[in-house]
């Protein structure tokens, strides 16, 4: 068979590719508004357009004779969602919407969904779980949980067996060249500013958390990768599943204590982290319970936050020469 990934050229996605292409036949649909096609391996076939062309969508599912398709394409800054809301909904719902719709005309049986921790808002529960009640805090979270009630409800009326997969801090890179490019994130942030000769900022201390800081679930991409291929090797035989599976380690770490991991991996440790205002709508603590993805799917994290960080500065490096090793 033959999965069809959306978004596969960008940072979360290629590394889903490279998962999922040891295994399967995949084909990659991406419109290349923030992917890169050099990250995609020469075998696997780029068709560069929109979920949000039906035209393209259906020539892709045909050609390509299409029987499961990884959606991870979309729009992912939470601010941004905040100033272009409509832009949000038109590219993660629309978008979703038009491929669901496709899918099922074409006759796709499996979906998998990229969703993400940040449909849970402000949780009050030290472990998040699947059942934890769902109250997003910006227009970039609604989407997320609408997008998991359109594949659910869409699999269900059209025999489609579905994953929605929620991310939880997703960082690291499989190699260099296959890092994230942006810098929206605290682990991109802080590399900013060190090889800027800035100080680090940690946005609060004065949270109901051990140190004051926010407290965040984070994990390596190719862990994150794993788990897309182990919901796609559930599809093949669970022909009616309707799983929401959170993506998490399970473990807690703080942002004075990443800051400290990044500090020391990359070798700055010279530049005392800067203590500014709260950012606005930040919750204290998001950290993901992780047993149901190992009893649903069998999968567990491998990766530990110096991997993440290491990885991640390897990347950085590539794209920044002047900074210092
Ligand atoms: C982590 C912590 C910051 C930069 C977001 C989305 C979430 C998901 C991942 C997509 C926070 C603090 C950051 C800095 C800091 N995205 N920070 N100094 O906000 O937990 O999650 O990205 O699916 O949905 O909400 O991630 O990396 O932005 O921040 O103190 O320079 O680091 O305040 O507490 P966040 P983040």
């Amino acid at each position: 068979m033959t999965w069809l990934i959306t978004g596969g050229a960008g940072y979360i996605g290629s590394h889903v590719v490279r998962a999922m292409a040891d295994h399967t036949s995949v084909v990659v649909l991406d419109d290349l508004s923030t992917g890169r096609a050099e990250r995609l391996p020469a075998e696997v076939p780029l068709v560069r357009g929109s979920v949000l062309d039906r035209e393209v969508v259906d020539r892709v599912l045909r050609e390509h004779s299409v029987t499961g398709i990884v959606h991870i394409a979309g729009k992912k800054r939470v601010a941004e969602s905040v100033d272009r809301p409509l832009y949000y909904y038109r590219e993660n719902i629309e978008g979703l919407r038009v491929l669901l719709d496709a899918a099922s005309d074409g006759g796709v049986d499996r979906f998998v969904f990229s969703s993400s921790a940040a449909v849970y808002g402000m949780p009050d529960v030290d472990l998040v779980t699947e059942e934890t009640p769902c109250r997003p805090l910006s227009p970039y979270g609604e989407t997320k949980l609408a997008g998991e009630w359109m594949v659910a409800a869409a699999g269900k009326a059209h025999g489609m067996a579905t994953v929605s997969l929620r991310y939880f801090n997703v960082a690291g890179a499989a190699s260099a060249e296959l890092g994230d490019d942006g810098v929206f994130n605290l682990v991109p942030m802080v590399f900013e500013r060190l090889t800027g000769n800035e100080s680090p900022r940690v946005f609060g201390d004065d949270y109901a958390t051990p140190d004051g800081t926010c407290v965040r679930d984070y994990i390596h991409v190719e862990d994150v990768a794993t788990a897309h291929l182990a919901a796609a090797q559930r599809l093949l035989d669970d022909r009616s599943a309707s799983l929401v599976l959170n993506i998490g380690r399970g473990q807690g770490v703080s942002v004075s204590e990443m800051v400290g991991v990044i500090q020391d991996v990359t070798g700055y440790p010279e530049l005392k982290p800067v203590v500014e205002a709260r950012r606005p709508g930040d919750p204290a603590r998001v950290v993901a319970a992780s047993d149901s993805i190992s009893r649903e799917l069998g999968w567990t994290s491998r990766h530990d936050i110096r991997a993440m960080v290491a990885s991640a500065w390897d990347g950085w490096c590539l794209r920044h020469p002047d900074a210092r090793r």
